[in-house]
């Protein structure tokens, strides 16, 4: 599995640190220059690779670390994403009209035609999302949910390889509506920060 993050702000950074936690190797890109990006990504750890765009969508699994209105922008660099996981962690507050009551990683999925789309890791501030998920011997959750079951299972393997406790929701607007925003109403399970014993 070769993986990358597209948008290396708060949430890309605080996931590339998980990634650097393991020794797993990440490719990190955004609009800027790899040189650009590279001496945050060393800081971070020598598995964070910091590369162009274009290089960094040859990633089997591409986790979408950017502005919910940047998705088209970044759909349109593949014709299509066949054979490709996107772990959507982007969040839109509040919901603009023009989803047409729509969860946000449904238009995502739309947009990333032929991509198996699994929405997680966006439900934690970056800041703790940045930090060690064992902790007391619990493992922070993350929540995974996707209309494509197949899906789920490895994105689930990544988390659970990062140090998470992957928790499945279902599909997008079913348990997956938990951690969308609604209007201006943020899904119940958005800012739960919660902890699980046994994995
Ligand atoms: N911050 C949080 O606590 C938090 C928590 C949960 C979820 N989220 C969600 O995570 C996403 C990112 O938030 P953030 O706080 O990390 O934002 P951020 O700090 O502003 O970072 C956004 C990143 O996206 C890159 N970017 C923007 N447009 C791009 C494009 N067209 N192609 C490639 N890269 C692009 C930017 O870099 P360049 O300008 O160099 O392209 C930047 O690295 C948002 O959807 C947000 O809702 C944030």
């Amino acid at each position: 599995m070769s993986y990358a993050i597209v948008g290396f702000g708060k949430i890309g950074q605080a996931l590339a640190q998980a990634f650097a936690r393991k020794n797993i190797k990440v490719a990190v890109a955004s609009r800027r220059p790899p040189e650009a990006l590279a001496p945050q990504a060393r800081a971070i750890g020598p598995t964070i690779v910091a590369k162009s765009l274009r290089d960094a969508f040859e990633a089997d699994t591409i986790i979408l670390a950017i502005p919910f209105g940047e998705h088209r922008e970044v759909a349109k660099a593949l014709p299509s994403w066949e054979g490709k996981t996107v772990i959507d962690a982007t969040n839109v507050f509040p919901v603009p009209e023009e989803l047409d009551g729509l969860p946000s990683s449904a238009v995502i999925a739309k947009a990333f035609t032929g991509a198996k789309l699994v929405k997680g890791f966006n439900h934690l501030i970056a800041a703790t999302l940045a930090t060690d998920p064992v902790v007391e011997g619990g493992h922070r959750v993350v929540f995974l949910s996707s209309d494509d079951e197949d899906a789920t299972a490895p994105v689930a393997a990544l988390a659970k390889q990062l140090g998470f406790a992957p928790v499945k929701l279902g599909k997008l607007n079913e348990g997956g509506a938990l951690v969308h925003a609604r209007g201006s109403i943020w899904g119940q399970l958005i800012f739960q920060d919660l902890f699980k014993k046994e994995q």
